[in-house]
């Protein structure tokens, strides 16, 4: 079975092939037009920049999409739709402005090929990532699934497929939301997370003896009894913790080092307060594997310390790096999922959702 997976949520502007045959699930084409060098002017996204962005882009993706899949000659919709069985897409969470624009080409797609629409949970997605290649390696259920990404954090119980019972969430910032902010007190740019995971690798590399004197930064909500999450606190840390320096007295060089031993403590940070939460829900709640997801799993260091510590005790799975942000590749593996049970909607019962929970 080939899936159409179309990702507009935020932005990124996505299209993909997926095959699900018996025994394994196969990428055929995953393209993604990042907006990334749009944001960067403004240090984060506009949501009507973003989705004037999908509008422009959005039929130029899906066209590539379709013809490196199948690699036809000449480019021939109708032929090419005959080789596509279901259309998936993400209906929310996400900016309004957005959503629209990919739900919108969905349901068109689905109306004029008479093609089966699946809506699908953004979220959802991003923890089916990990179900991907042959079938006999996939996670095992019960799951606990960890998404981190710009809009959202959470710890997800996973009986089955597409049964869910969230158990913990942050109260504040989303994990990708305090890098995203983080850098920009720091003046790195947008997005922030890759930003600051590369200034923290290089700090760790040089082995530089500590210029400045950092106090430590918060592990919040670490002991609490709950799976909950609380990043705010630990961003405005950083930020009274950065203003302390007198930055205009500084030489490039010397900033640039504040910036990446603040960078490399902010970062341990978070991964502590990730993995230490992680391994406790895996324990008490018996699961058989524990899976990574969202953007801010594409961190080497929380994958790697996640990898780590359960090393021996649970079963770790992680995407590769490249499904770990949005793409139109884990919208596809969720819809054939959701098409093996039959769950279609028609295409005038679609609604976007920017509020979608799990
Ligand atoms: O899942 P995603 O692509 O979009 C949302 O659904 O929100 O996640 C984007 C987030 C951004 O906040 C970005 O800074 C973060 O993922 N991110 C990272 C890394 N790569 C992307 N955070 C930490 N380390 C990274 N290497
Ligand atoms: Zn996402």
């Amino acid at each position: 079975m080939r899936i159409l997976g179309i990702e507009t949520t935020c932005d990124e502007t996505a299209a993909s092939i997926v095959e699900g045959r018996a025994k394994e699930i196969k990428i055929l084409s995953n393209i993604v037009a990042s907006q990334i060098d749009l944001h960067k002017l403004t240090g984060g996204v506009v949501p009507e920049v973003a989705a004037r962005a999908h509008l422009e882009k959005i039929l130029g993706v899906l066209k590539l999409a379709l013809s490196k899949a199948f690699s036809l000659s000449s480019f021939s919709p109708s032929k090419i739709f005959k080789k596509i069985d279901a259309i998936a897409v993400s209906y929310g969470p996400g900016l309004i402005g957005s959503l629209l624009i990919g739900v919108n080409v969905a349901k068109t797609l689905s109306l004029i090929f008479k093609k089966p629409l699946i809506g699908i949970n953004h979220l959802e997605a991003h923890i089916y990532a990990n179900f991907l290649g042959k079938k006999s390696n996939f996670p095992k259920f019960p799951l606990l699934a960890l998404v981190v990404s710009g809009g959202h954090t959470f710890l997800v119980l996973m009986k089955d497929h597409g049964k869910y019972r969230s158990i913990g969430e942050t109260l504040d910032d989303a994990a990708g939301e305090a890098f995203d902010k983080v850098a920009k007190i720091l003046g790195l740019p947008y997005p922030g997370g890759p930003a600051i995971s590369k200034c923290a690798e290089n700090w760790q590399k040089k082995k530089t003896k500590a210029k400045f004197q950092i106090q430590e930064l918060p592990r919040p909500m670490i002991d609490s009894p709950d799976f909950n999450f609380s990043f705010s606190g630990l961003k405005t840390a950083v930020l009274y913790s950065f203003k302390k320096f007198q930055l205009e007295d500084l030489t490039k060089k010397e900033f640039k080092d504040l910036q990446a031993q603040f960078s490399f403590e902010f970062q341990n940070a978070v991964v502590d307060v990730l993995t230490q939460k992680t391994i406790k829900a895996a324990k008490k709640y018996k699961v058989k594997s524990v899976c990574l997801a969202g953007g801010v799993a594409a961190n080497k260091l929380l994958r790697e310390t996640l990898s780590t510590q359960l090393k021996g005790l649970f079963e770790f799975y992680c995407p590769p790096k490249e499904l770990c942000t949005d793409n139109g590749a884990i919208v596809a593996i969720n819809g054939y999922f959701k098409a093996l049970k039959k769950e279609f909607i028609l295409w005038n019962k679609i609604k976007v959702d920017p509020n979608l929970r799990i």
